[in-house]
């Protein structure tokens, strides 16, 4: 399907309401506020995607340090369903691997996902995430309970 080009926007405090509701209708956990207040301190890595002044997806990340080595943990990817396979959740990524390409220090980018998630996985391939491991017992609230975690060596 043909590219929806998509303008960048960082989320902030006047904005997170809309990323709460694009996230709602996006994944079937549901986050908490709290989550939203901690979004606003990534802001160096999470981003919203604009099409014609609509929010149509988005990313959350941020940077850790993990196994001794800085890495980005994505939180969220998620494009509206009405807008998918056009490229968005791509130029998100593409985003993402320019700005952290910017860090040297950041060794690897991962993240959890649920195991039926086949769009996801399928998604995450393309950009050469491996699945590194399978938690089973990852969600509480949410069938299956099992997750991968994706991981991208840089
Ligand atoms: C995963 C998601 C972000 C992809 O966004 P998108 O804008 O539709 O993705 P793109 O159009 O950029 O597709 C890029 C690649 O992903 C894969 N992909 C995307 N949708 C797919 C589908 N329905 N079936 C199979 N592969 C798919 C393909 O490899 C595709 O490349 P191609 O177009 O050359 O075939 C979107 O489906 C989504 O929001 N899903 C719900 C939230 C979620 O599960 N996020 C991931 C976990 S954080």
């Amino acid at each position: 399907m043909s590219e929806i080009k998509v303008q960048f926007g960082d989320v902030n405090e006047k904005n997170y309401e809309l990323l709460r509701t694009l996230n709602s209708v996006t994944f079937p956990v549901q986050y908490t506020l709290s989550f939203y207040n901690k979004v606003l301190t990534y802001n160096k890595y999470s981003r919203l995607a604009f099409y014609n002044d609509i929010l149509v997806g988005a990313m959350t990340c941020r940077q850790e340090e993990k196994d001794g080595q800085q890495s980005l943990y994505i939180l969220t990817i998620g494009v509206l369903d009405a807008y998918r396979k056009h490229k968005i959740g791509s130029q998100l990524m593409d985003e993402l691997l320019k700005l952290v390409k910017q860090d040297p220090e950041i060794k690897f980018i991962y993240l959890h996902m649920q195991v039926n998630n086949e769009v996801g996985l399928q998604f995450y391939k393309r950009f050469g995430f491996e699945i590194a491991e399978t938690i089973d017992n990852y969600y509480t609230d949410i069938s299956p309970k099992a997750c991968y975690i994706l991981k991208k060596m840089l």
